[in-house]
């Protein structure tokens, strides 16, 4: 029977990539994401992509697409939960208004997603949910306190959600990348150690989810050097948080 994926963000970077290499491998897809014609496009890349336009930060229309998604999709064996914003932010003029978007984006819609998808996983042989964090809030990233603490919280989120999913059957795998080139890294102005070409990063990522990892921080050189940093004292961390600033 062929399985079914629904991955959100899935009209550029890792989010395309995956819907491209899930399709590739005969998996039926639902891409969503809000630019239209860039979904269009990714539906002509194969005859296993179909598309769903959806603001995710609208938790009516998250509601509200379950009937849509049960007509696109004959079922749901996978929800990858991967559509993420980042702004940077300046300390000297905070504009909260950044915090809402990136909140709303990175969290807030997680958690509308997982309230009114979920269910849909139920009638599969092995649901799985894969959520995508990000590296990034082990450590403090200069102008990152929307994005940072945006992940940080997502993080938590689902580690305490499989907790509570223990003995339903859904497998919940948590992805923590570090640098990969997309559009949302392109606008960095500063050194990104280790960054992977965005089709390799997905790859990974698929096997993690397929091996059934509940955590998969990646690449290794960077989750291995940012948790050795954590082991460090405090005072010295954040000397060298302060090194990595651009200015
Ligand atoms: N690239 C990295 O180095 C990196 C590292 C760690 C973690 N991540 C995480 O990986 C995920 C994918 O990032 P990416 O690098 O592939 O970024 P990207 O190329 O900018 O893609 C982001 C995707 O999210 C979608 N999206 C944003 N806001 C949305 C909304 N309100 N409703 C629906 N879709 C929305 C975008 O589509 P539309 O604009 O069409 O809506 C787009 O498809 C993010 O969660 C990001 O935080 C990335």
């Amino acid at each position: 029977m062929q399985k079914c994926c629904l991955i959100t963000g899935a009209s550029s970077g890792l989010g395309r990539a995956l819907a491209l290499q899930y399709a590739a491998a005969g998996w039926q897809v639902l891409a969503i994401a809000r630019s239209g014609e860039r979904l269009q496009q990714l539906s002509q890349q194969s005859p296993w992509i179909r598309c769903l336009v959806l603001d995710l930060t609208d938790g009516a229309a998250v509601e509200a697409s379950v009937s849509q998604i049960k007509q696109l999709m004959p079922r749901l064996d996978l929800l990858i939960l991967n559509a993420g914003t980042c702004e940077y932010v300046d300390v000297a003029d905070f504009e909260l208004a950044a915090f809402d978007r990136t909140f709303a984006v990175n969290f807030f819609s997680v958690v509308a997603a997982v309230k009114y998808w979920m269910p849909l996983l139920h009638e599969s042989t092995r649901p799985q949910l894969a959520v995508v964090s990000s590296l990034a809030w082990l450590f403090p990233f200069t102008k990152a306190q929307a994005y940072g603490a945006s992940k940080a919280a997502l993080s938590y989120f689902t580690d305490s959600l499989r907790l509570d999913l223990t003995g339903q059957g859904v497998e919940v795998c948590l992805i923590e990348p570090g640098f990969v080139d997309t559009p949302l890294t392109r606008k960095n102005d500063f050194a990104m150690p280790f960054i992977l070409p965005v089709e390799q990063a997905a790859a990974r990522m698929i096997r993690a989810i397929d091996a059934g990892k509940l955590r998969y921080r990646f690449p290794k050189r960077l989750a291995f050097s940012l948790a050795l940093l954590n082991l460090v004292p405090y005072r010295w961390r954040q000397k060298m948080a302060a090194g990595m600033r651009s200015e």
